[in-house]
């Protein structure tokens, strides 16, 4: 594939393990650091060549999503990013999330990048997604513990070579029982419009939800996804301590207050 330019953001969920900041505000307007979610993804796909993102996210939410994006000065490096939003009326699920931005999508090839995962500074993983497609979809991977496999949708693995293998199956959320393999799903994407046929077909899967792995499943069996494993996992702001650490990494890369911030972090009482 030679370049994708259309990004899928699903920012719909309910985001009750982050309760109660996001009673009142959505868990992808979560700040961290200084900008929040949704703006370090944006960033993270306009690195890959996008130049459209489309946020899924529930009623009332997309107007404070576009507002971020278009209130005031134009964001340093987002000034030609064109943000649409689709709206997902009720939380059936991530598939079902990614299966509401179908009308703005059309049958182009697209990135699907979770709002509440952000990489860690200089481990991008969508160019090596389009490296990796020899016309089809891509997932990212990543080996996960024993005790993550059932917070994962879990690969199928088929052929290997160094980090690229065939992805023949997926399983959501198996448990350490049933995992097919310890490659988790680490939300970050490349697809077709073969994903969206899939989801289409769908009925609720694990936990009553449209099951974006159920999907990647289909299409899998059908031949038609890769993955690539990376080395890095991604920060999960979707529960505390994920924010907390991602807040760390985050402002550890940013030089104009790296030296303070490690001082601080130094002084504290308990750490050495
Ligand atoms: P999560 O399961 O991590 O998000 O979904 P959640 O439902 O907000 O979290 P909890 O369990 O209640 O704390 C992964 C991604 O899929 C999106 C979420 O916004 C998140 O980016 N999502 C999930 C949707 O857009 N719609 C859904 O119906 C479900």
């Amino acid at each position: 594939m030679k370049h994708v330019d259309v990004a899928v953001v699903p920012a719909a969920g309910l985001g009750t393990r982050m309760r109660p900041a996001t009673r009142a505000i959505p868990k992808a307007l979560l700040p961290v650091v200084d900008r929040p979610a949704v703006q370090h993804v944006a960033e993270e796909a306009v690195r890959a060549g996008v130049s459209e993102v489309v946020f899924v996210v529930d009623l009332g939410v997309g107007s404070l999503i576009r507002q971020h994006f278009t209130n005031g000065e134009p964001l340093e490096g987002l000034e030609d990013l064109e943000i649409r939003i689709a709206v997902q009326e009720e939380p059936h699920g991530l598939g079902h999330a990614v299966l509401t931005a179908r009308e703005v999508i059309g049958d182009r090839p697209f990135f699907c990048l979770l709002a509440d995962n952000i990489v860690r500074p200089g481990a991008d993983v969508l160019p090596a997604l389009v490296a990796a497609s020899d016309g089809g979809s891509v997932v990212s991977l990543r080996e996960v513990g024993p005790h993550m496999l059932d917070r994962y949708g879990v690969a199928v693995p088929g052929d290997r070579r160094g980090a690229e293998l065939e992805v023949i199956g997926a399983v959501e959320k198996p448990g350490i029982e049933h995992a097919p393999s310890n490659l988790g799903l680490v939300g970050r994407y490349l697809f077709t419009s073969d994903i969206l046929d899939a989801l289409a077909g769908l009925e609720p899967g694990h936990g009553g939800e449209i099951q974006l792995t159920d999907a990647i499943d289909s299409v899998a069996r059908q031949g038609k996804c890769r993955g690539v494993v990376g080395e890095h996992d991604l920060l999960d702001i979707g529960i505390p301590l994920g924010l907390l650490e991602a807040a760390v990494v985050l402002g550890l890369a940013r030089p104009e207050f790296r030296d303070d911030f490690i001082t601080f972090l130094r002084s504290l009482e308990g750490l050495r």
